[in-house]
Parts: structure tokens; sequence; C-alpha cells
């Protein structure tokens, strides 16, 4: 029905207002255009908007475009809803800790649900980008480096952003981004060139995208960098003979923001044309920001420099888009919806289930839970107060006035016998401390690269100084990035990573400081020794030499150990958890294997259980082991309970030399455990 709708417009649109459709209103990092001109939206030059967010103005532009436009066509509004609208969830990568995608999915809806209620019907979001280097700052927005769990988070967050239909008045259209590779930047800078096998593209990089597809998300964005010498905006390769032929990814490509102005930068074309040229024929649909969609390319399609064709099968595209967001049957936003929608108490509820469920334990010496009836504590740090940073780096319209600190969540929970001192002087008098130290929200996110990834400031020192004291000391972090902190991991007597937790972070906390949530969380990426380690991450190729520690010609550090501080999948809880009676059968497709988790501790926890394979020899170098499933159990104290995973062989292949993917037979060692490092080991063999 649509589809015939969308051939009828076209076939009265002007190639004006066909680049119009294209053209998403944007300023240039260098410039562009300004401020959305009131005739240019009535002559149909904008498609879509992004960075508006009041629902009269965003009404007030539609009225323009659906009443005084020639032809009607609605806008498109879009903005970057990372993790949340208002109701501000943990980063993504937080998150992911919680390797709850249910909660992912439910974090979506509600940031889509209050999100269109204003009016935004497109979100750039999820990125589904893998990073192995934590020198890069939007490691913060992505589910972290292991490609199986990437798949579950892409999967989770665009079914919770769209739901089974996006032109639902509480849903958004996804956009998965950044295609692609754009975590394995040099350097772990931003927007730096990546070169990587073809192998490693497909197997590592790719699958989350493929993830997001297969979950029908709308929308992909396609990278700053470039590609093995070709900048992402401008790849075929990658547009057109992946991305669309074998991903079967029919919606719109979106460039990055001013993306088609840096293909110019990079020095892949010389000139403006040949950057629209070479953007919008390798299959990006709409330019964002740059506006050179808009300057040159209507004169170029009208001179045959690039086929009518090409630019039809792009509006096509873009319109069929406004017809599945239901802009055509519902363009305005109703002003009202709004106040019952943001911010209410159900969401607010599950801001802080999800930041519960994404801060990890890292270290316990029987410290923890303290007594809420304690008669000093001392809360300090430079985070200890700090309710802005709790929102992370991408928060859209979040406030600190909605955001509880570390501080007060800790003075909301305790009783009226337990005095809470805020200042370091004090901290000496007290029964226990609990430094509140990491890096404020705007040390990661995008451009906030660190050669370091260690404390910031002078905070190494200070903890020296709290642990001078003598007394306990808890540490709670607050970072967007995975950090290097072996000091205070031998040190204090405590860990909580509680990352940028959101709105509720502070509650959060106090809830795993004093008990009343038994912490589940577990990294979704390693904690390298030092900066210098990185990239690190847990499944790396096998090396002929191994590191041992006594021998000097194998894969390791002079100056560091190479084992990570804390590795992928760890964290710890309240209670224990026993692993038993592994069992592994293989059938002709798949092999199943099962374990027996007991809580063998005294109050009821959640345990993330984790399965890894290992294939011992194979004709090319394998991943020393890699993550194949997880399930997060409900254990009851002293309950058992079987898991079992069930793995297609198919998921066990990898890429040949000449680009086939095979999967070999052989003898593979599989793992049920709490981490990547530990857990029952067995064997099954693929026979064929
Ligand atoms: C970022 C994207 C974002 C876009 C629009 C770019 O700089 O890389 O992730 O969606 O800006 O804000």
């Amino acid at each position: 029905m649509s589809q015939k709708k969308v051939e009828e417009l076209l076939s009265k649109m002007t190639i004006e207002e066909k680049v119009g459709q294209l053209t998403q209103y944007g300023t240039s990092i260098y410039g562009g255009v300004n401020s959305p001109s009131e005739d240019y939206i009535r002559a149909g030059r904008y498609g879509s908007f992004i960075c508006f967010f009041e629902p009269e103005t965003i009404n007030h532009l539609q009225k323009l475009a659906v009443e005084e436009s020639r032809l009607g066509i609605p806008i498109l509004f879009a903005n970057d809803v990372i993790h949340g609208y208002k109701t501000i969830f943990p980063i993504p990568l937080a998150e992911a800790c919680s390797w709850n995608p249910e909660l992912a999915e439910k974090a979506a809806y509600i940031a889509a649900k209050e999100a269109s209620s204003e009016g935004t019907k497109w979100t750039f979001a999820p990125m589904v980008d893998i990073s192995r280097d934590s020198r890069w700052g939007r490691v913060a927005e992505g589910a972290g480096e292991d490609t199986y769990l990437g798949r579950k988070m892409a999967q989770a967050r665009v079914k919770g952003f769209q739901g089974e239909d996006y032109s639902a008045n509480d849903r958004v259209v996804a956009c998965a981004k950044h295609y692609v590779g754009y975590g394995a930047g040099e350097g772990g800078r931003d927007y730096n060139s990546v070169d990587m096998s073809l192998q490693t593209l497909h197997e590592t990089y790719l699958p989350p995208f493929k993830a997001a597809i297969d979950a029908k998300v709308g929308t992909v964005m396609s990278a700053f960098h470039s590609f093995n010498g070709i900048p992402c905006t401008t790849n075929k390769y990658l547009l057109t003979e992946i991305l669309k032929k074998t991903l079967g990814f029919k919606g719109v490509v979106v460039s990055d923001w001013d993306a088609v102005n840096e293909i110019l930068q990079h020095r892949f074309a010389g000139t403006k044309a040949d950057a629209v040229k070479a953007a919008i024929e390798a299959g990006v649909d709409i330019d964002m920001g740059s506006a050179y969609f808009d300057e040159v390319l209507a004169e170029m399609v009208a001179k045959g420099v690039v086929p009518i064709e090409v630019l039809d099968n792009a509006v096509r595209k873009v319109l069929q888009l406004k017809y599945d967001c239901g802009l055509f049957d519902n363009p305005y936003v109703d002003v009202n919806l709004h106040k019952s929608v943001i911010l209410c108490d159900e969401h607010i509820k599950v801001a802080r289930q999800s930041a519960r469920e994404s801060m990890v334990l890292l270290k316990n010496e029987g410290i923890l839970p303290l007594k809420k009836t304690t008669k000093k504590i001392a809360v300090v740090g430079p985070l200890a107060d700090d309710a802005k940073s709790m929102l992370g780096c991408w928060s859209c319209l979040g406030s600190e006035h909605n955001s509880v600190s570390i501080l007060k969540g800790i003075q909301n929970a305790v009783s009226d016998k337990c005095t809470i001192v805020a200042n370091q002087k004090a901290a000496s008098k007290a029964d226990v401390i609990v430094a509140v130290v990491g890096e404020i929200s705007n040390l990661s996110g995008e451009g906030k690269n660190r050669t370091d990834i260690g404390l910031p400031d002078n905070q190494l020192q200070f903890l020296n100084e709290l642990k001078a004291t003598g007394l306990p000391l808890v540490v709670v972090l607050c970072n967007g990035r995975p950090l290097s902190i072996p000091w205070v991991a031998e040190n204090a007597d405590a860990i909580l990573e509680a990352w940028h937790g959101g709105i509720q972070a502070g509650n959060a906390v106090a809830d795993i400081l004093f008990g009343d949530y038994n912490p589940s969380g577990k990294l979704v990426n390693t904690f390298p020794y030092a900066a210098g380690c990185l990239p690190f991450y847990y499944n790396h190729l096998s090396t002929g030499r191994p590191p041992l520690k006594h021998i000097i010609h194998t894969s390791k550090y002079m100056d560091a150990p190479i084992d990570p501080v804390f590795c992928f999948g760890y964290g710890l809880s309240y209670t224990k958890y026993k692993y038993s009676d592994l069992k592994v059968n293989c059938d002709n497709d798949s092999f199943t294997a099962s374990a027996v988790i007991k809580n063998e501790g005294k109050i009821p926890g959640d345990e993330v259980v984790q399965l890894y394979v290992s294939d011992l020899v194979a004709s090319r170098v394998r991943p020393v082991k890699e993550l194949k499933g997880f399930d997060k159990l409900h254990l009851d104290a002293g309950q058992a309970i079987e898991v079992s995973f069930t793995v297609p062989y198919s998921e066990l292949g990898f890429y040949d030399y000449d680009m086939n993917y095979i999967v070999e037979p052989g003898d593979f060692k599989v793992w049920i455990g709490p981490n990547c490092c530990e857990g029952l080991e067995g064997m099954f063999t693929i026979n064929r």
C-alpha cells in the first residue's frame, strides 16, 4: 500500500525536492548551514532534522512542511537518544555489564517512549561497535569487547526502540551505528584510520550489525573513518556489497555528522561534487549535516553525472521510512503527551534497577555490605557529590537536578543512627571510608580519548592518604571506560565499579553498599594493567609463544604483568555459587553443554553463567576462547539450577583465507564458568 504511495509521490517530485529528502539539517563543525530557513522547508529542501527537541518547535516546523510545501512531505525529527531521553539510564557499556538484554530492551523502550512523546521519531542508537581498546572514549557507548554479547545487546536495543511497529506513538526508528569497525581506530583515537583483515571484519565487527538488521533495524549510520584505505562514507564494498547484498539491509543509510565533507579531509575526493558522487553511489542515502548533497547533487543529476536512478532509489527509501514511521498519517506530536510520560515513577524504577544490575563488585575483603547503623561513614572523593557525571557521556536531555549523586544516595539509605561525613579531614575519624573516584563524564564519549587510562589528576595520591588512615577503605569507581587500577585492586578493601550509572546511580550504589541489592554485574571489557597493554581483550588469537612468567622470549611485557587486573566476565556477589556436573553432548548439528549452579550462601542472588568454546586445531589461528552463550539465573539461598546451552556448529566456524565461512571438524574445549578465566572444562568433537 505505502509502496504505491511512495511511487506516486516520487513521480511528482522535482530533482530539488528529491535532494531535499536526502538532506538532514545540522550545523557542520567546519561551517555550513546555520539555521533552518523556513523558506527552505516550504520548498521541500530538508528531509530530516537533528537537534530539535521542543514539541512546539517541532510542530511549527512540521506545519511548514506538511501544510505549506508543495507536496506536503513531513519532516523526520532525529536525535541522539543513546541511554535515555530525560530518564537517563547507565551508559550502554555499563548496561551491558548487566548481561540482561531484556532489561536493556526495557530501557530502550522507555527512552523511545519519552523521546517520541516530545516529537523525536528517529534515534541514532544503538551503537553496536565492538571496542577492544579503552583509550577510545566511545567505548562508553557500546556493549564492550565481545561480539556474542554485542549481538544480543544490539538486538535487544533495536527491539526496545522500535517495538513491532515503530509507527506507534511510543516508539522510534533505531539506527545501528557506526558502520563499521569504528572501535578499531589506530592508537585508540577517535575518527582514526582502521586497517583490518576481512576475516576480523566479518567475524568480530559485522555480527552485531547483522543482529540489528535481523531485528529489523530501520536505519544504519556509516562511520567517519577510512576502512582499509576507503572512507566508510564512500565504501562500496561495505555499504553495497556487504550491507545490502550480504546482510540484506533494505533501509536508509545516513552518513555520520559532516562525514560527506570529511571525504575531502580524507583526501579521497578533491571537490564537493566528487565527494557527493562517491558517497551516494557507494550507498549513503542521507547527508547528515554537511549540506553538500543540498549544494551540488541536483545539478549533478541534471547533468547526468549521478544517474537519476541512484537519486530515486535513495529518495524511495527515505519516503518509505517516513511512511513506516507513521508520519504521513500523524505528522504532529501531541504537546501534552510528555507530561504523563517523562520521568514517571515507573521509568525511575527501571533506571534504578538498570543501575543496580550494571554495577560490578570487583573486590570485597568481607567488608561489604555495610550496616546502615554504622556510626560514622565518610563519603569522600571528587565524584562523591557529582550528580552531573552520573548522567554519563551522552545523556540527551538528562538533568543533574534529577540525578542522585552517590553521597545523596547513601544519605537516603542510612538510618538516623548513622552520621555521614563528606569532608576528607573528618574521614580519619570515621568507621569506614567510601571513596568515590574515577572519571568525570566529560572524560569519555566522542573525541575523549586518553593515553593513560588510570585514575586521573591526583586521585591515586588521594587514595594513598586515605589508605594511610588504616581505616577500612571502600572504593566506588565512576567512569566511562575500563580503567587500569592495579594499585586500587591491591590496596582497597572493597571496590564497586559503578560506571556512570544514570539518574539513579546514587541510590543504586547505596542499594549495593548496604546489601539491599546483591551485586550481579560482570565486566564486558578486560581491565588491563596499563594503557600500554591496549588493545587488550580476552578472545585474542593464540600465539606461538604464549606468555610464560620466567621465560623472557615469550609474548609479554618487561614492566607490567600480562594478566588482566580483572578479566572479561568477572564480577563478585555477596553469596557464593558453586559450579558442578558439567555434561557435554553432541548432536549432528549442535552440541549441548550443561552444568549445575548452586547458591551456597545465605542470601538470594543473580548469577551470570557463561559458556566459552575453543577450537583446538584449525586451519586459521583461532581465539584462545570465545563466549558462545550466557544465562542470568536467579538463585535463592541453597537453590541449585541446571543450566543448559545448545550451540549450533554453525556458530563455531570462521572465514578461511579465501573468505569462505567454514566449520572444521575436530576437537573443541568448552567451559561453563563465572567469567572467562574460571570454569568447569570439558571437550567435544565435531565429526564430519
Ligand atoms: C556521532 C554520531 C552521532 C552524530 C549526531 C556524530 O559526531 O559520531 O554518533 O549520532 O554525531 O549527533
